[in-house]
């Protein structure tokens, strides 16, 4: 059991805190959460931003999908368990670049509004929810890593939106939609939400 196991660990209380970190790097650490399906713009639209905050002077990090699952969760699949363990070390990773003061984006499909409702409950008021939306329909023409035609053909299994499902969130801080609006215009949508200035 969990508890069991960490239960003669005790948390270090550290002499220099989020708080000054935060000082130091005249920002608030935050987590940016972008969930939506494959081939909705999530890395796109993260990365634009990220270059845009970089640009304003702000320390930036984004933790990616693909990227993730090539290293720290290169153990795990996409059965909904597999998912949920990848959500789940993906909130706590990102708890722990906030709590260096960093703004950090994170970009996962992030199917299940109860895993999302973890990292939330996680990160507390440092948790931004960013629903990147765009129809099935959109994302399935874009197909830029040729997935959604496997999937259709059955070469890949449980493929969310085809065979795994995804919840769209109900109350996200921030929705763009990427069928309709430019990169631009996703990118001045969160930079006005978080009212960051250079
Ligand atoms: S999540 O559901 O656990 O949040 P994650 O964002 O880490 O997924 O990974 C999704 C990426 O893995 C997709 O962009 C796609 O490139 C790839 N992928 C491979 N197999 C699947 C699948 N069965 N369902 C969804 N994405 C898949």
């Amino acid at each position: 059991m969990e508890n069991q196991r960490s239960s003669n660990v005790m948390w270090h209380h550290a002499s220099v805190t989020k708080e000054d970190r935060e000082r130091l790097l005249k920002q608030k650490g935050l987590l940016l959460w972008f969930t939506g399906l494959s081939g909705a713009g999530k890395s796109t639209i993260a990365n634009a931003l990220e270059k845009r905050l970089f640009e304003m002077g702000k320390l930036t990090y984004l933790l990616d999908g693909d990227n993730i699952r090539h290293g720290l969760n290169r153990d795990l699949g996409f059965s909904v368990e597999d998912r949920k363990e990848n959500i789940r070390r993906i909130g706590e990773v990102g708890k722990l670049f906030v709590d260096a003061g960093i703004i950090t984006l994170a970009t996962f499909i992030s199917p299940l509004k109860e895993d999302r409702q973890k990292v939330r409950e996680l990160l507390k008021e440092n948790f931004i929810e960013i629903f990147v939306d765009c129809s099935l329909e959109v994302c399935e023409s874009r197909d830029p890593k040729n997935l959604y035609r496997k999937a259709r053909r059955g070469e890949i299994k449980e493929f969310t939106g085809i065979s795994s499902p995804y919840e769209k969130p109900e109350n996200p801080e921030i929705t763009i939609s990427t069928d309709k609006q430019t990169i631009e215009e996703c990118v001045d949508r969160i930079i006005r939400y978080l009212g960051i200035e250079s």
